[in-house]
Parts: structure tokens; C-alpha cells; sequence
């Protein structure tokens, strides 16, 4: 199967993620079909779709306005309008009888060589996989927000997947401006949610155990992990900075770290007061009204200003250099 930028593709769920994924498929030149799962997506989906596509044009993302990208979109409750797409990716609650549900009434209508992927956060693929009719077609594809800016994509194959399926989309997602990630063998929270959960783990004993403050801990990471990881992640970071000096330190450092399997309290307090984050300005931080809501539009306009930063350092920069600066120097040595 070949699959183009004119190939129709659909996500199924218009949420905060849904609507992110469709204005990323509608930039790199899909038609897309996007199912409405339930009716109340219908009141708010569109806009957010339009909004995307308006601030990727003022941000100079793109070159196009987003009437030229809304031509492509159809917004819609019938699942029967998935008939022709090539990539269904499901975006709904994550909730494992609410996917399965949703899985029947695509696979009910696609053909069985189009692919089917789920942007679960952590339910594991090949639980997800058992749940639908053709296995060698599913894989998960985990996004993160805003969708059609970062270039993060997790590919993740489950036990049944077929590989051959799961390269093929690395190759393609390269059109959507992605750096994917290819997950070959299931692993519960795939790659970047277990490198994070491993780092929110210890910040939490942190604070817990007295150490630190949240918003100290806070500014240890955006000031040294976050300074560089836009650049490198932390393998190249150790080959930049010296690699025996990690060597020596994790002999006395790992043994100290948390590895407690429990929720902690700090964050469980919080979910029990019905604490949501900056959703509903109740979280680690104390927030005044309206505070979390600006500091969800002041995330939005960073993502555009990192996503500038991230383009112009991609993951083979210094090989591209390298290679330049070989190709002149072959040319001044070349005899004339
Ligand atoms: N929010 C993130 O940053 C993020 C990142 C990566 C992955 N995800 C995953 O993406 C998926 C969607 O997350 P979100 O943040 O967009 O959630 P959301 O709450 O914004 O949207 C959920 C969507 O699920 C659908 N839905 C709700 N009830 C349903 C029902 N009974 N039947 C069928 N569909 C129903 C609706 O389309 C709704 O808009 C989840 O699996 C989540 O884990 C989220």
C-alpha cells in the first residue's frame, strides 16, 4: 500500500488531541475525515481545528490560510465516511471498552488493508490489539499536544503488529514533519512516557521528603534539562559533557533514587480534591482565577516559538554539517 498526501486519512475522536492530530494531517495535505464520537464534539470542533490552522498561518508555519487546509476537512457523526481512508487513528477517552467500542464501528467500514492506530497514552498496545479483527494492521500512534507542532510520534507495534506496517509509517510520518520514534516491541508507557514518569517519580519525593519546593524542582528542569533538550536528548548530552563522569556518579546516585511503585500522596491529594492542573486552577501550584487558562495560551504561543528552534536543529544537524564541510574540503584539495 502507498500512501500520499493526497491519501484520505481520519481521526476518530475531536477532543484536545483529536483536533490537534487533524490540523497536523491537514497541513502535511490530507483529505481527512474526522469523526465526531459523540455529538457534543460537534460544538467545538471546527473552531479549534480553524484556530490551529489560523496560528500555524501567523506563526509562518505554513503559507496558507486555513480556508485552503478546510477544503480538505469533513467533519462528521457517520462512521460510514471512513470507507476510503488509508489511516484511521482513533483519538477517544482513554478508556480500554470505550476504544473497543469505537475500534468495531471502524473496522465495520474500512478495507482490511487500511491501518488502524490508537493514540492511547498507556494502554498497552497488544491488550488493544487483541480487541480488533485484523491484528497485523494495528499499531499505536502516540502524539503528543499540540500535535501539529511538536515533532514527536511514538510507533509502537504491538505482538501481532506487522513491522513492515510500523516502518512504513516512520517513513511516512517524515511528511508530517515528525522525528518518529520506532517502538518495535510493546513495552508498557512505550519510550517517552517511561523517561518522564521516571524523572515526575523523583521530583514528587523530592518535594515529599522536604528537599526541594515544587517550583524549585521546577526551575532545576527547565534550567538544565530543559536548556538542552530542545538540541540533543540525553545520550548526546553525555557524549557532549563527558561520559566517565556519569559512569562515576550513577556508582553512588542510583542507589538513592526513588523507586516506589505507590502513587504518592502529593499528587493523589490533589486528584482526590478534584484537582485537574491549570484545567481548573487547582494543582502542584496555587493558581488565581483564570490564572491556568493563561498559562494554557501562553504554552500555546511556545509551542510555535520551540517548534522554529526544533526545525532548525534537527536530530542530524551536525551530520549534515559534517558532511558539507567534507564535500568543500574535497573540492578546495580536488586538483584545479
Ligand atoms: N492530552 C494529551 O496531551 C495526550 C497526549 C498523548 C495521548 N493522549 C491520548 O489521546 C486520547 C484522547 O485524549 P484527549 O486529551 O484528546 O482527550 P479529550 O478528553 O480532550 O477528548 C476525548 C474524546 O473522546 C471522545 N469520547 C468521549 N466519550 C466518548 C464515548 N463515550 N464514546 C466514544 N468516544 C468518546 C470524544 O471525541 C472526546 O472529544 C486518550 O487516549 C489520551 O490518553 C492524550
Amino acid at each position: 500500500m502507498i500512501l500520499t498526501k493526497e491519501t484520505p486519512v481520519a481521526v476518530v475522536g475531536l477532543g484536545l488531541m483529536g483536533c490537534s492530530i487533524v490540523t497536523c494531517m491537514l497541513l502535511a495535505g490530507h483529505p481527512v475525515v474526522a469523526v465526531a464520537p459523540v455529538s457534543v464534539d460537534l460544538l467545538h470542533a471546527e473552531n479549534r481545528i480553524k484556530t490551529h490552522l489560523q496560528k500555524s498561518f501567523d506563526n509562518e508555519l505554513v503559507q496558507h490560510e486555513p480556508e485552503h487546509y478546510l477544503k480538505n476537512l469533513q467533519i462528521t457523526e457517520d462512521y460510514a465516511l471512513l470507507k476510503d481512508c488509508k489511516l484511521v487513528i482513533e483519538c477517544t477517552l482513554e478508556n480500554i471498552e470505550i476504544k473497543e467500542a469505537v475500534f468495531k464501528k471502524i473496522e465495520a467500514v474500512i478495507s482490511p488493508e487500511a491501518l488502524l492506530t490508537s493514540n492511547t497514552s498507556a494502554i498497552p498496545i497488544s491488550t488493544l490489539q487483541k480487541l480488533v479483527k485484523h491484528q497485523e494492521r494495528f499499531l499505536g500512534l502516540h502524539w503528543a499536544e499540540p500535535a501539529h507542532t511538536t515533532r514527536f510520534l511514538e510507533i509502537i507495534c504491538g505482538d501481532n503488529t506487522d513491522i513492515k506496517n510500523g516502518e512504513y509509517l516512520y517513513e511516512l510520518s517524515h511528511h508530517w514533519q515528525k522525528e518518529p520514534i520506532l517502538v518495535r516491541k510493546d513495552i508498557a508507557g512505550f519510550i517517552c512516557n517511561r523517561l518522564m514518569y521516571a524523572m515526575y517519580r523523583e521530583a514528587i519525593s523530592l518535594v515529599e521528603n522536604g528537599y526541594a519546593t515544587v517550583e524549585d524542582v521546577d526551575r532545576s528542569c527547565r534550567n538544565n534539562a530543559g536548556y538542552f533538550m530542545t538540541f540533543v536528548g540525553i545520550f548526546r548530552w553525555m557524549d557532549l559533557t563527558g561520559v566517565p563522569a556519569y559512569h562515576a556518579v550513577m556508582q553512588q546516585l542510583l542507589p538513592t533514587l526513588n523507586n516506589s511503585t505507590d502513587v504518592p500522596e502529593l499528587i493523589d491529594k490533589i486528584v482526590r480534591e478534584g484537582g485537574k492542573g491549570v484545567a481548573n486552577d487547582h494543582g502542584f501550584y496555587d493558581y488565581e482565577p483564570g490564572e491556568g487558562k493563561l498559562w494554557t495560551e501562553t504554552f500555546n504561543k511556545f509551542t510555535y516559538e520551540v517548534r522554529e528552534l526544533a526545525m532548525r536543529y534537527p536530530h542530524d544537524v551536525v551530520r549534515q554539517k559534517y558532511i558539507e564541510q567534507k564535500a568543500s574540503q574535497a573540492s578546495e584539495e580536488a586538483p584545479q
